[in-house]
């Protein structure tokens, strides 16, 4: 286990008086094991003391080509010399948005933002625009940031009956219940009557295409798309996670399915706070000040939205995204550790489902099939706590439920990570 200098003890200490629950609210360790970032290079990150982690959490997402890449840490440095912020539009910015559109295959428009969470929101926001119509509809466990529309039945028991919603958060306002419609997420008959009957209330239907780590049924997306279509009612992918990471152009591209709106960030942001909300140019017109009315106008003013050396960052990591090989070195590590981590469950006698695809995975520790939020909650919970615990303490960093494999994992990390599972295993089980 790894040991800590008195400089980390005495931050911890000052993390404890001064952030509420002593840490970010992102990644919780147990007490023990708590540690503070100090760098990171390549696949590892390292702590205040020393340590080095085998990195597979990557700044949950954003980090595919690694810490410090030399191409995005030099556009950075380039840009940051020209000045950082400027509250008119940038060269920087026309320039990203010309190649997510390029990218992205419902793009012919996007907005920038600073993060996910606010891509999403004016996702819904923007659909709410042009539609004229209150409701969104959320897949039960889906995760679109923490607005107060999105944080609705992240969670929620399993007694809830569908289109309910309940806030899986304190602060969010009752009224919120009113205009989410909640369901089973691989379940299109469930959602298309829900949709039926809520059709002239609904502006949209918004959905993760890999939902956490679990992955759409064949012709579940199509059918979302077909369904949608059928009843006047926009579609939202929100990529945040997937973009540019199953495929240059996201789960769109890699499912064959194009919605009319999708959200983008992590990796298009290259580390920095910026994401998009990509769609339809007429969908995007609420935005145009010339193009709407004010009952149809959307204000997206934000300080920092398309921050040039953001935009750089996001340029210089998109760069790297399209020179061949990488995705096949994304996947080559991410299958090795997946399959690894199945057979060494099975040849232990745990029982366990493999979700999600080599680009972005984890395993549930149960005997049932997992297709939606609710199959998730027969799997042992407590049991990937152990099991994360126990491999951080040989040095290797995942997140809670989630594996993001990268373009710099080497074969020894691999390796080690590997032989880490196969000690664990056997110990939490
Ligand atoms: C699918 C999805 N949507 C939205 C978000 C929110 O993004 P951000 O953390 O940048 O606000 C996340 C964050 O992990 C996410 O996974």
């Amino acid at each position: 286990m790894a040991s800590r200098n008195d400089a980390e003890k005495q931050l911890l200490e000052k993390a404890r008086r001064y952030l509420p629950g002593g840490n970010g609210g992102n990644l919780t360790l147990p007490k023990e094991l708590e540690f503070l970032a100090s760098h990171g290079k390549g696949s590892q990150i390292y702590d205040v003391s020393g340590n080095a982690y085998v990195d597979w959490l990557m700044g949950s997402g954003p980090m595919i080509l690694g810490h410090a890449h030399p191409a995005v840490t030099e556009a950075v440095v380039k840009a940051v010399e020209n000045g950082s912020t400027f509250f008119t539009t940038n060269d920087k910015a026309v320039e990203l948005a010309e190649e997510l559109v390029s990218a992205i295959p419902c793009a012919e428009q996007v907005i920038f933002t600073t993060s996910g969470t606010d891509a999403c929101f004016q996702a819904m926001r923007a659909a709410r625009a042009f539609t004229g119509k209150e409701k969104v509809l959320k897949f039960e466990g889906a995760f679109h940031g923490t607005s107060d529309y999105a944080l609705m039945s992240l969670t929620p028991p399993a007694s809830v009956e569908y289109p309910q919603s309940l806030a899986s958060s304190a602060g969010i306002p009752k009224a919120i219940e009113d205009l989410m419609l909640i369901a089973p997420y691989n379940d299109l008959a469930t959602t298309e009557n829900i949709i039926k009957a809520h059709q002239d209330d609904i502006a949209a239907v918004i959905v993760e295409p890999v939902q956490r780590v679990i992955s759409p049924e064949p012709g579940f997306l199509q059918g979302l798309r077909d369904i949608t279509k059928k009843y006047g009612v926009l579609l939202i992918f929100d990529e945040v996670v997937t973009s540019f990471r199953l495929a240059y152009g996201g789960a769109q591209e890699y499912f064959g399915v194009t919605p009319d709106m999708s959200t983008t960030g992590k990796i298009m942001g290259g580390g920095y706070p910026l994401a998009a909300l990509a769609g339809r140019a007429d969908v995007l017109s609420v935005y145009d000040r010339g193009a709407s009315d004010d009952d149809s106008f959307i204000n997206r003013i934000g300080t920092l939205n398309g921050n040039p050396v953001a935009c750089a960052a996001g340029l210089a990591t998109l760069n790297v995204m399209r020179e061949k090989g990488t995705y096949e070195r994304i996947n080559s590590a991410g299958g090795a550790i997946r399959n690894a981590l199945v057979d060494i469950c099975k040849e232990n006698g745990v029982p366990v489902q493999s979700c999600g695809e080599d680009a972005i995975f984890d395993v549930y520790f149960s005997e049932l099939p997992v297709s939606n939020y609710r199959d998730t909650l027969s799997a042992d919970a407590d049991m990937m706590n152990r099991f994360n615990t126990r491999l951080l303490e040989r040095g290797i960093l995942k997140g809670a439920q989630k594996y993001y494999p990268s373009a710099v994992h080497t074969d020894a990390d691999v390796e080690k990570t590997i032989q880490g599972i196969r000690e664990v295993i056997p110990l939490v089980r």
